[in-house]
């Protein structure tokens, strides 16, 4: 879920579409095979890419979509439209490695920055403190994230339940969020309350930011490594890095000329 733009998202889709290896790439070492996944991924972002079932990610975009959220007292009902999200394919990475004696390897990845543009419209009743809160909402999005940064460490080990195969351990997160900027508005409030409203995003974010920081990695190892060590299990690490190696060609050979 945090990680979801950063190598993990790299390492999954790896791993869900895993391809044979027809040719000997034991030149191309682990990291280097990463970072050409990575840049030939940036360059399709743009355009997708139908035959592996990778949607357009820049912008990524949702014309319509209604939603219908139901948990005891809290009862939802609306729809989000004309949902633009750019920058995901400006990413950088600002430095990656990996050690063959220690099977640890690192990553630095940034999103200069995200822009949120659409529209959700929302009503029904919030449960707070037991008691259902009636809440409408009409509200135009506009929201900017600065630099977010994930900052990551793992290393790979023995699968448990495959000798030839990975299994990540030790993985270490850590995600930094330096700005964001709400410049929402909401039909149903006044200039003074949508700026309120914008000033507690605002700070909000930026705080949860923060707060979430220690639960990063538990969050990550109950919600994603299983799935993503499952996928390994199936994959040594010259399977792994062919694999990068040849999606990256793949990709290149696309030849995406859609500028973002
Ligand atoms: C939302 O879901 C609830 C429970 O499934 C259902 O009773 C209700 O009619 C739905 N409302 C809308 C607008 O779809
Ligand atoms: C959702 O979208 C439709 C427009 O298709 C609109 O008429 C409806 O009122 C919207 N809002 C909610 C809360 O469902
Ligand atoms: C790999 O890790 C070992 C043990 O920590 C260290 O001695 C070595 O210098 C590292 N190699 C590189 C290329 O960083
Ligand atoms: C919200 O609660 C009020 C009062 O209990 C009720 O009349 C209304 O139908 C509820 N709305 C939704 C969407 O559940
Ligand atoms: C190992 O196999 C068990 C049982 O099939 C499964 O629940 C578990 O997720 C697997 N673990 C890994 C790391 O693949």
């Amino acid at each position: 879920m945090l990680g979801k733009f950063s190598l993990i998202l790299a390492l999954l889709v790896a791993a869900t579409s895993a391809y044979p290896s027809t040719y000997d790439n034991a030149l191309i070492g682990y990291s280097d095979a990463v970072e050409m996944f990575l840049q030939a991924w940036q360059k399709i972002i743009p355009c997708g890419y139908a035959a592996g079932n990778l949607p357009v990610l820049a912008p990524l975009t949702v014309d319509f979509q209604a939603f219908n959220y139901s948990n005891g007292n809290t009862n939802l009902v609306g729809n989000v439209s004309n949902i633009r999200i750019s920058g995901l394919n400006n990413f950088q990475i600002l430095s990656g490695g990996y050690n063959d004696s220690t099977n640890r390897a690192h990553f630095d990845v940034i999103f200069p920055q995200l822009q949120i543009l659409g529209a959700y419209e929302l009503e029904g009743n919030l449960s707070v403190g037991g008691l259902p809160l009636p809440i409408r909402q009409n509200v135009l999005i506009n929201k900017k994230l600065i630099d977010w940064r994930f900052v990551g460490e793992y290393t790979f080990a023995q699968s448990a339940n495959n000798s030839n195969g990975l299994q990540i351990s030790d993985f270490d997160l850590k995600y930094f969020v330096a700005g964001v900027k709400v410049d929402n508005w909401d039909k149903y409030l006044d200039v003074a309350a949508n700026n309120f409203v914008n000033n507690f995003i605002e700070s909000f974010s930026l705080l949860f930011a923060e707060e979430i920081q220690p639960y990063v990695n538990t969050l990550f190892a109950t919600y994603s490594l299983p799935a993503i060590n499952d996928l390994l299990s199936g994959l040594s690490l010259t399977e792994l890095t062919d694999f990068f190696v040849m999606q990256a060609e793949l990709w290149n050979m696309a030849d995406c000329q859609v500028k973002a």
